[in-house]
């Protein structure tokens, strides 16, 4: 059972993996450094006691190498206690030198080491009545009164059977309710197999679960509430479904991420409404500038929508970083509107930065693809992404309905505010439904691009170019072959390559073009076609996604993918579906996992 929880979290961190149990007064454990299938070795060779309670970790190293020794859980106070942890302990060196200082010893050069010690020693200071009434928890509440930083953490003792006891600040957790039988995970996938029913914990609470209790307080003692809530996927959603891999699988599952995201948004008179609104119209009215926050491919899904909003509601949009954004003292206020992008909703730098937001006073919206998560939870009103659970450490489908969500918070605002009638928002709606069915057609005829990126598994450099918003799908297309080849790819603006970054072209430098519709008014179709042939000029080959029936690209390209018509502001969504299956195929093609690419986390808890 916890193999298979392990399994369904490996995607967070997958350096090491360990588990403990505990069985006639001991715990006994076994972990290794690695991918999980090392430490099913392990367990094969060394098997563990039958046992109804125990903790596992897959660990994605901070402090401490990923060694076998590093890896989790840690034992401490005579081999009777196993604790594992998600975070940093920001005073653990303090703590280390004060325990040393007491008499213990450590083996590892791990931050969470020095919590299992300490937690150790509480429980050992724990007079005999309060070892009766539940020690652990009392010990975990004396440890967390010490412990600065963010962390997730579980325990178990050997004179405690049948109880797990836990923590969280800053680092996600929520408890699954069974049975007879109860769960703890980082997220609902740990133990959906086994129960739909999950109760979500506030910050800096404790909860104790045996098989028949879920008893929660704060870091004090005092009694303390979780909210419960039905998790609305079930374990099918997160099998692979006969594909190869996750990631190919969510490429897949695409159109539908994007078509979920669009259901039941319009309200009893036809127009659109969010999911949680907890800020009234007369502030939204009020918005003067909107700041996007958001990490990685959210980011660029951020970068996306700031065209599209900049153009319907005509408010001023920045896209920041989130780590960098509280660093760099902005400027914002009450009429200011954060929207954090997230897909797992516990990225520790968005949350931090929207924290900040809210101290400065600013309204929060997040869009975010993980009920009970902790961004939403901690914002003013949230837009759920239907994407499903996306397990592949890359984001493919997330970002699609990421950035649906978005488009539809920029013509909610623009029906709120009036900057756009309500037949113009009907018609983009309209055209939002038909994206589905135009990104199957992608999939259905991929094999072309497919046979390319096979062919191209020798690459060493691949260059993304697009303008307005084909730049942030160029940056996209380059992030994915980044982490999925290990191959170096550069997303520009293809403007900008005359500027200097033209000067990487030699002769053979693949280089990808996300061509606008030559459609419409404004089109920058013949300034793109022209920075094409800047770049073929200097021996570039050029492989370019253009709009069905764009026969003139034909010219200047040496491979030419076609995307079905769809106004300019939609192209995204289908643009970066090429170049996901791209980076997808040829890393697969290199013998790469393309589900857990070396160094990667999907969620990082940590900043
Ligand atoms: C990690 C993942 C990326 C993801 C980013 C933001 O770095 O590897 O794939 O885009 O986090 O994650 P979030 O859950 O906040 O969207």
């Amino acid at each position: 059972m916890l193999v298979e929880g392990l399994r369904r979290l490996e995607y967070r961190g997958y350096d090491s993996a360990g588990v403990a149990v505990l069985s006639q007064g001991r715990v006994e454990s076994r972990k290794k450094s690695g991918k999980l299938m090392k430490l099913l070795d392990v367990l094969e060779a060394e098997p563990l006691p039958e046992s109804p309670t125990g903790i596992g970790h897959t660990r994605w190293a901070t402090h401490g190498g990923p060694t076998d020794v590093n890896a989790h859980p840690h034992l401490a106070g005579g081999g009777k206690l196993a604790l594992i942890h998600n975070g940093i302990i920001e005073n653990f060196a303090e703590l280390k030198a004060e325990l040393a200082e007491g008499g213990h010893s450590f083996a590892s050069d791990t931050d969470t080491e020095v919590a299992a010690v300490l937690l150790a020693d509480c429980y050992e200071r724990l007079l005999p009545s309060e070892v009766a009434w539940g020690g652990l928890t009392v010990a975990m509440q004396m440890a967390c009164q010490r412990l600065e930083g963010a962390f997730t953490l579980l325990a178990v003792h050997a004179d405690q059977p049948g109880v797990v006891v836990a923590a969280r600040r800053n680092s996600p957790l929520v408890v699954g309710l069974g049975d007879g039988e109860n769960f703890l995970g980082s997220d609902v996938s740990a133990f959906i197999n086994y129960t739909r029913r999950a109760v979500e914990l506030g910050q800096d609470q404790i909860v104790t679960i045996t098989p028949e209790s879920v008893e929660i307080t704060d870091f004090y003692g005092a009694p303390a509430q979780g909210r419960e809530y039905e998790i609305d996927w079930d374990a099918s959603a997160a099998e692979m479904g006969g594909y190869a891999s996750f990631m190919e699988k969510e490429i897949h599952d695409q159109p539908d991420a994007v078509a979920q995201t669009l259901l039941g948004r319009s309200g009893p008179d036809g127009s659109l409404a969010l999911d949680e609104m907890r800020i009234d119209a007369d502030r939204l009215n009020a918005v003067n500038k909107i700041i996007v926050l958001a990490c990685g491919t959210s980011a660029y899904a951020g970068q996306v929508a700031k065209y599209a909003i900049e153009h319907w509601c005509r408010i001023p949009t920045e896209v920041e970083l989130s780590h960098e954004f509280r660093y760099r003292d902005p400027i914002l206020d009450q009429d200011t509107l954060v929207v954090s992008i997230s897909q797992s909703g516990e990225t520790m730098d968005t949350l931090m930065a929207v924290r900040y937001a809210r101290e400065q006073g600013a309204m929060t919206v997040a869009i975010c693809n993980t009920n009970g998560s902790t961004i939403p939870r901690e914002s003013d009103a949230v837009l759920y992404t239907h994407a499903g659970p996306e397990i592949a450490v890359a984001s493919t489908k997330a970002f699609l309905a990421q950035i649906t969500a978005a488009y539809l918070l920029g013509l909610y605002l623009a029906q709120l505010r009036g900057n756009k009638f309500q037949g113009e928002i009907k018609d983009v709606l309209a055209d939002l439904a038909k994206t589905p069915d135009k990104i199957q057609q992608i999939l259905d005829n991929s094999g072309q691009i497919k046979d390319l990126a096979r062919s191209m598994s020798e690459s060493r450099s691949v260059l993304f170019l697009g303008r307005h918003v084909g730049f942030p799908v160029a940056m996209e297309g380059a992030l994915k072959l980044k982490e999925l080849a290990y191959i170096h790819a550069e997303g520009f603006a293809a403007g900008e390559l005359k500027h200097g970054p033209i000067a990487l072209i030699e002769e053979g430098q693949p280089v990808f073009v996300v061509v606008p519709s030559p459609r419409g008014r404004n089109s920058l179709h013949a300034k793109v076609v022209s920075n094409i042939q800047e770049v073929r000029a200097r021996g570039a080959k050029t492989i370019v996604i253009a709009e069905e029936g764009d026969e003139a690209v034909r010219a200047y390209a040496e491979h030419v993918f076609y995307i079905p018509e769809t106004p300019p502001l939609l192209a995204p969504l289908l643009a970066t579906v090429p170049l996901q299956i791209f980076a997808c195929e040829l890393a697969t093609a290199k013998g790469y996992d393309v589900d857990q690419p070396r160094n990667l986390a999907k969620s990082v808890t940590v900043e």
